[in-house]
């Protein structure tokens, strides 16, 4: 009787296995990706080796949702009628992170979501997981920075702000932020390749809480659109005045947001930082005002 010893072996082997197992997974922390941000699939495993956040095991497979510490649910790819969200009841210690990039005026208002999440993770400042479309950190070393000489253009923003955000202005901190997904990439993609962006909308102020004041063009700074023409062609003939708008560039530079995979990366760095419960009810007053 040969088969009892390799039997119990082999019941050792496994069970120890399953232990190291178990063990492995104490200190890891799961985040579902409930929906692919906009249909589009992204290597969602870079926490360590991008962003130096360890522990993380991010997946977008659903057979992972009764152990995951948080679901990422994307805004956008959520259906009016609320069907794609978890059909599941939510696990006492899991929580929901309502992830949007998309302005109050360019994302439709979902009715019954205001009471379904736990935390937010948006642009703006006061998100519970907040991650700006970029911000100006310092350079490493001395290099000297040259704007492109050739297209010596200066790159227009143009956003009709208002309506929605109307009711914003006065709360000037919130606003990184500026509005959707294409004007704040409209500031930060010039800013970083050497054109010289001209803004509206968010006071001159307000920008300048985010970006040197040097950097860029503000269309208040002018009493009237041909005042401000003839200061564009202007600086089209006088490189010293034109190259005045990149001095910063000796200290700083832009660091861009890595969509999505670093927004799913500080979600998990946030969960492992704080275990406490936490619920946010009022999803609809917060981003729409109501
Ligand atoms: C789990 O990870 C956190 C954050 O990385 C760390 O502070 C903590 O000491 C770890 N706990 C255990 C039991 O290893
Ligand atoms: C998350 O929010 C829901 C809805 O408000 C709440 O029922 C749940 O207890 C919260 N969970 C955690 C872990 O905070």
């Amino acid at each position: 009787m040969l088969c009892p010893a390799v039997h119990e072996i082999m019941f050792f082997l496994f069970g120890l296995l399953f232990l190291g197992h178990n063990m492995s997974d104490k200190n890891v922390t799961t985040v579902l990706i409930w929906l692919w941000p906009f249909g589009k699939t992204y290597d969602p495993s870079l926490c360590s080796s991008l962003f130096n956040i360890d522990g993380c095991f991010i997946t977008a497979d659903r057979k992972h949702y009764i152990k995951s510490d948080g679901v990422v649910i994307h805004h956008r790819d959520i259906s009016p009628d609320l069907s794609n969200l978890p059909p599941f009841k939510q696990p006492s210690f899991q929580k929901w992170i309502w992830m949007n990039f998309e302005s109050p005026s360019h994302l439709s208002q979902l009715p019954g979501i205001e009471n379904l999440f736990n935390l937010t993770l948006n642009y703006r400042q006061d998100a519970d997981i907040e991650v700006p479309y970029g911000s100006i950190v310092a350079a490493e070393g001395e290099e000297d920075f040259v704007p492109p000489s050739k297209n010596k253009l200066i790159c227009w923003i143009i956003h009709a702000y208002g309506q929605a955000f109307g009711k914003y202005t006065s709360d000037q901190d919130y606003f990184p932020t500026i509005a959707s997904y294409d004007i704040t990439e409209k500031l930060y993609n010039p800013l970083s390749v050497g054109t010289v962006p001209v803004v509206l909308g968010p006071s001159r102020k307000n920008y300048e809480n985010f970006i040197s004041r040097d950097s860029f063009i503000h269309v208040d700074d002018f009493s009237s659109p041909k005042e401000l023409a003839d200061y564009l062609l202007l600086l089209d003939k006088n490189e010293e005045m034109y190259l005045r708008y990149f001095e910063w560039r000796q200290h700083f530079k832009v660091k861009k947001a890595y969509f999505w995979a670093e927004h799913t990366c500080l979600a998990c760095d946030y969960l492992r930082r704080h275990k406490e419960y936490k619920a946010f009810n009022s999803l609809d007053k917060w981003y729409w005002g109501g």
